[in-house]
């Protein structure tokens, strides 16, 4: 049955056209230290850096959304395009449909055919790597040559879907078994509920080579469920409760930071999210929603909303006299609010 592949195409348009963001992922509680006198020109700041070993224009990732169904084909076009011109990172959607149909594998083959350099991720779910093992970890790297292989966690999504994998065990296992041999570096990333300190334990230990935070107050796969319920009302009540859930992206990426290579994902919504998340310790500020609807548009709209981050990310360095993203790590920050509460400081 080809249920994955149009499961993935609403998935699509209920984020395109519906409110499926929840809560907050805390950048409103994040300040830079302003520096009065940054004694730099704004246009000689490098944006350049680097992840696992690869160089990339700046630290904007595209997260993970799409591919597996023929109709996202021309998406994952756009974002590749993009992906190559400004030597961005990018994550494909779940390889799962394609895994299983062969047929649907263009869509995510375009993205390799029109980013010949990017640093692209494979992606899997950690349910998938389970049952199918290292052989289908293999094929999701190599039908797009991947230079990395997101193994994602989406337990919440999974507990208020109608057709969610309810058992969870053996994933962390799984996950040991893959990092042990595989040539590929390995991702573990969460899609909006975030990871704590104790699970990054748990990731570091299994030998994953970078975390994900995919934290909670960006895209809500409880809002996105509660959109997919039909006429389960008993279902939609479930994923309304759950709409809050998680740990916010930034206090997941406190709990997280300085203990590995760190994308922060969720609730990344302008350049200066991306600044404060670098400052935190991210080494990469993802981006999934906000991406979607210029990538849904045009290419023009994509690359147009992609400078527009890039300058907002290039004005907060200036301001916090940083040259460079190593020096934007560096950069104080003042923490308030909820998150502050959350932190315990
Ligand atoms: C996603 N995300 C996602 N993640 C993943 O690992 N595999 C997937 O197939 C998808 N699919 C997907 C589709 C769409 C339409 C969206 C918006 C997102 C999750 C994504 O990578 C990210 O972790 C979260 O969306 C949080 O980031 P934002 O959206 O708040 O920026």
């Amino acid at each position: 049955d080809m249920q994955t592949s149009s499961r993935k195409l609403d998935h699509l348009q209920i984020c395109c056209n519906k409110q499926v963001e929840a809560g907050r992922a805390g950048f409103e509680d994040v300040r830079l230290a302003h520096a009065a006198l940054p004694e730099l020109d704004l246009n000689g700041i490098r944006l350049q850096t680097h992840f696992l070993g690869a160089e990339l224009g700046s630290p904007l990732f595209i997260a993970a959304m799409t591919g597996g169904h023929p109709a996202t084909t021309e998406v994952n076009q756009r974002l590749a395009r993009v992906a190559e011109k400004f030597r961005l990172g990018m994550g494909v959607g779940s390889q799962r449909a394609a895994l299983e149909h062969p047929e649907l594998e263009e869509s995510f083959t375009v993205v390799r055919d029109e980013a010949p350099h990017a640093f692209l991720c494979a992606n899997l779910g950690a349910v998938q790597l389970r049952d199918h093992g290292a052989e289908w970890a293999e094929r999701a790297v190599e039908m797009i040559e991947a230079d990395a292989l997101c193994i994602h966690l989406n337990f919440l999504q999974e507990a208020t879907q109608p057709e969610g994998d309810h058992d969870a065990r053996g994933c962390l296992a799984a996950i040991a078994d893959l990092c042990r041999d595989f040539k590929t570096p390995v991702i573990i990333k969460e899609t909006g509920a975030g990871i704590s300190a104790e699970t990054a334990r748990l990731i570091w230990g299994a030998g994953a080579a970078a975390i994900d935070l995919g934290g909670a107050g960006g895209t809500s796969w409880a809002a996105v469920e509660v959109e997919r319920t039909g006429g389960d009302e008993a279902l939609k009540a479930l994923g309304q409760c759950f709409l809050g859930w998680g740990i916010p992206t930034v206090v997941s990426l406190c709990e997280v930071a300085g203990s590995g290579p760190v994308i922060a994902t969720g609730g990344v919504r302008n350049g200066i999210d991306i600044a404060r998340a670098i400052a935190l310790g991210a080494d990469l500020g993802g981006m999934a929603l906000p991406l979607l609807r210029p990538a849904m548009e045009s290419e023009e709209a994509l690359e147009q909303t992609v400078r527009a981050f890039l300058r907002e990310l290039r004005v907060a360095m200036f301001l916090t006299g940083s040259g460079s993203v190593r020096d934007l790590a560096h950069a104080r920050t003042y923490i308030t609010g909820a998150t502050r509460q959350m932190l315990g400081k």
